[in-house]
């Protein structure tokens, strides 16, 4: 057998492709962030004492770009995207958003006495659209996630992927720019995850919203992200910063994509090591 090594400079790249994620433009991040965390410190206080949760953390993201966090268990990434949703505030510090960010969850928290569509109209209704656009649009989100005519399906008659699409519509349909995501794919099998990788890369390209993904899979991170943001262990600071300079399509098995994912996985080990020593 012979093996015919391809130049990447000669291959030709169909932007449409749902496993391209475009290159990052630089940007100048004064005054066109879509989210600014700004020295932000976050300590908890409970029956237990002070649980200092992020110690100083200072983040940008730019409108459209695709950031996502990586950190050890524990190390504040819900606390974050808490702070930055506005369910909680920071001890100090500051969080500025363009617009009220949507949150998406590792389980879909879809309530389970309502239909798909009716699920997406609760967060239409509370986004401000009138009742008569309503079907409509939760006709075209359902579209947008590749789940036409499912509106009527109750919850328990969807499989996993298909409530995380049905989550992800819904956070779509609160028309917010940013959409935080909180591991949202962690609970699905290897190759559903692949699947909404694909989608998640696709919709985000149609939506132009800037994404800060949250999730422990480094390889999910290189696969989908612009730019990779490392978390220490708690309390957590940012530690490590990657731009994800590969050209073409995306896979988790793309050798690129593993070389980082080797690469952050180490510096990760190292934060997790000097932790436990100290
Ligand atoms: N409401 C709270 N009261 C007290 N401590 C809290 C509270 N919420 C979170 N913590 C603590 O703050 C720290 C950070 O929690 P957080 O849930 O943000 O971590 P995480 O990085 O999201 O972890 P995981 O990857 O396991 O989801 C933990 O030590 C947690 O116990
Ligand atoms: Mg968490």
């Amino acid at each position: 057998m012979t093996t015919t090594l391809v130049d990447e400079s000669d291959l030709v790249y169909h932007e449409d492709d749902p496993r391209v994620v475009p290159l990052l433009k630089e940007v100048e991040h004064s005054g066109a962030a879509a989210v600014t965390i700004d020295s932000v410190s976050k300590v908890f206080t409970g029956r237990h004492g002070k649980v200092a949760a992020l110690d100083n953390i200072s983040l940008s993201v730019t409108p459209g770009e695709f950031v996502c966090l990586l950190g050890a268990s524990g190390c504040g990434k819900s606390t974050l995207l808490n702070l930055i949703t506005r369910l909680d505030v920071p001890t100090s510090g500051t969080v500025g958003t363009i617009g009220r960010p949507a949150l998406m969850f590792q389980e879909s928290a879809l309530f389970p006495w309502l239909t798909a569509g009716q699920n997406i109209g609760l967060a239409l209704k509370y986004a401000g659209v009138p009742k008569k656009q309503s079907a409509a649009e939760i006709d075209g989100l359902l579209d947008l996630v590749r789940l036409s005519g499912t509106a009527d399906r109750r919850v328990h008659e969807l499989s996993g992927g298909q409530r995380q699409r049905v989550a992800l519509a819904r956070a779509l349909g609160q028309n917010s720019q940013v959409l935080l995501m909180d591991e949202p794919f962690a609970a699905l099998d290897a190759i559903t995850r692949d699947v909404m990788h694909d989608e998640l890369t696709r919709v985000w390209k149609e939506t132009g919203n800037s994404i800060i993904f949250v999730t422990h899979n480094v390889r999910e991170a290189v696969r989908l992200g612009q730019r990779v943001v490392l978390l220490s262990s708690r309390p957590g600071r940012v530690v490590g910063e990657w731009k994800v300079n590969i050209k073409g399509p995306r896979t988790i098995e793309h050798p690129a994509v593993g070389a980082l994912a080797a690469e952050i996985t180490l510096r990760l080990r190292e934060e997790i090591a000097s932790h436990a020593r100290s």
